[in-house]
Formats: structure tokens, sequence, C-alpha cells
């Protein structure tokens, strides 16, 4: 099978090229194939010649979507589009990466692949619109949503609440947002399965379990030995440009449904951390 990745230079990315073995891969970053230049990422996607192509590049700095639409539309929205095009002339199958934030976070229980898009933020309205016009266009398509996302290849929550704790004594953390926190390995060994199993529609992929952001800095601190202490804070002490969800845990019906399930997300982590040791 030929693979093209597109978005190998991030967090998901760099995952999914360390763990993609036996297939030939190709993987694409910005500066090969900018998601807005549709004669540049056709010519760059047809090169490959790509049995499946992972979409995985973003514009994924949530509170610089809210304060930059345009920008959030054109990569995150159009950008797809013209994936899906070049996908569609090639005949290739596409991989769709999307997120939590096309749901309104009003729910009590989790969100299942075909509950209602109601996002509530730019980045969530332009992951919503991509995922909209990607089943219309390659009704044949694999939106795989994920949510929380940690790893060692980049900018994650873990990695900013040890460098926190490393010079404060205390951290303020938002407890009143509920989510699954996801291992970019985990995630990536889960893309591969699906595309190896000639996967379809939309799929829920996260590890298991949920949790808020306190109780997950809170077991972070714990299980890097550190005393600091993490205070429960609300939403409305930390506001920030672009409304969260409130509540984004994704059921993971959809995955098992592929035969597929995730380790917890605390397994993850201990997993994480022992890599980050190293
Ligand atoms: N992070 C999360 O918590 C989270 C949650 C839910 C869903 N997701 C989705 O999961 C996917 C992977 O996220 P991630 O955290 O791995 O992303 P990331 O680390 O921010 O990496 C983004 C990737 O997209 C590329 N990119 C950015 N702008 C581009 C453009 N205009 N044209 C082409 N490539 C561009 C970057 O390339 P360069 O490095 O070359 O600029 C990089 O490879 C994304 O689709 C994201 O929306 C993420």
């Amino acid at each position: 099978m030929r693979v093209t990745i597109l978005g190998a230079s991030g967090l998901l990315g760099k995952e999914l090229m360390r763990h993609w073995l036996g297939d030939e891969l190709v993987g694409l970053g910005s500066k090969d194939a900018d998601l807005r230049d549709a004669d540049r990422v056709s010519e760059a996607v047809e090169k490959s010649r790509p049995d499946w192509i992972v979409l995985s590049a973003a514009y994924t700095n949530v509170d610089g979507c809210e304060n930059h639409p345009e920008l959030a539309f054109a990569v995150n929205r159009d950008g797809p589009v013209n994936v899906a095009r070049v996908a569609k002339r090639i005949g290739a199958k596409l991989l769709f990466l999307s997120s939590d934030y096309v749901f309104d976070g009003k729910k009590t229980s989790p969100y299942e692949a075909e509950d209602r898009r109601d996002p509530r933020s730019v980045y969530g309205r332009s992951k919503a619109e991509a995922e909209v016009q990607l089943l219309e266009m390659l009704p044949e398509v694999c939106i795989a949503r994920t949510s929380w996302l940690f790893g060692t290849g980049g900018k994650c929550f873990p990695d900013t609440i040890l460098k926190l704790a490393s010079s404060r004594p205390a951290l303020d953390v938002v407890n009143d947002q509920r989510g699954d926190p996801t291992y970019a390995v985990d995630l990536a060994k889960a893309i591969i399965e699906l595309c190896r199993k000639d996967a379809s529609g939309i799929v829920h992929v996260t590890n298991a379990g949920e949790c808020s952001w306190f109780e997950f800095a809170r077991e972070i601190i714990r299980g890097a030995g550190l005393a600091t202490e993490v205070r429960p804070v609300s939403s409305e002490q930390m506001t920030r440009p672009a409304p969260r969800p409130a509540y984004s845990v994704l059921s993971a019906k959809s995955l098992q449904a592929h035969g597929i399930s995730m380790p917890t997300w605390q397994d993850a982590l201990w997993r994480y951390l022992q890599e980050r040791k190293c």
C-alpha cells in the first residue's frame, strides 16, 4: 500500500511516520504542500501516487482560529476540499482528522459519531464544514474525530503542565470541561488499522475513559512524581478567546465497530511520561 501523510511534521504526523511500518510512506509538511494552494497540493499528492491519503494537517491553534477566522477556514475547510478533489481524481482513499469541537458540549453522555454537529468555535466550525463537504465529495471518506491530543512530538497539555510545575508551587486548572485525552501514539496505531481495514464513515478515536483538565493535570503531576499543588478552577476564571465545549467525551462504539479498542488515558499517560524521560 502507498500512503501519503499530509501534516507529517505535526504531533500526530510524526507518530504516523514512526509507527507505520510495512507500507510505502510519503510524509509532507506545509513547506511541501500548503493546503491552501490547490495546484501545489494536487502536484505533490499526484506525484506520491497514494492508495491512502491521511490528512492530519490543520491550523490547530483554537484561539488563533477564533482571532483569524479567514485563515482557519482557508486551511481547515478549503484545504481539505483541495485534497478531496485530487483524491477523487486519482482514486485514492482519504482519511481526514477531525475534532470533538464539532459538538456543542451540552450532552452529559458520550457523543456518538452520528450525533448532530453544532460547533461553538471558529475552529470547530471549520472542521464541521470540512466534514460536510468531504462527505458530499467522497462518500467513502473516513473521518476520524479525536480530542485532547498529547505526545512527545510537539506542544501539548502534559508538556505545558510539567514545564509550569517546574517553576510554580501551585497550578490552577479548569475543572468544568470534560473530555478524552488521546496519546498520539495510540491514535496513530488506530489510524493505521482503520486504513488497513479500508474503513469509511465517521469514527471516534480517543483513549478510553474521561476526565476534566484538572483531573488530567493532577494525574500528570502525580505520574511525574512532583509535589506541585493543582487547584480546580472554573472556565469563567480562565477566559480564552475561543469557547470550549463543557463536555466532549466521544463514544468508542464507532471504533469498536471496526474491531479496534484503545487503552485508557491513564495507561497512555504513563507511557508518555516514560517516553518523555528518554
Ligand atoms: N491537537 C489536538 O488536541 C487535536 C484535537 C482534536 C483534533 N485534532 C486534529 O488532529 C490533527 C493532528 O493534530 P496535531 O496536533 O498533530 O497538529 P499539529 O501538531 O498542530 O500539526 C499540524 C500539522 O499541519 C501542518 N500544517 C499547518 N498548516 C498547514 C497548511 N496551511 N498547509 C499544509 N500543512 C499545514 C503542519 O505543517 P508544518 O509543521 O510544516 O507547518 C503540521 O504538520 C489535526 O487535523 C487536528 O485538527 C487535534
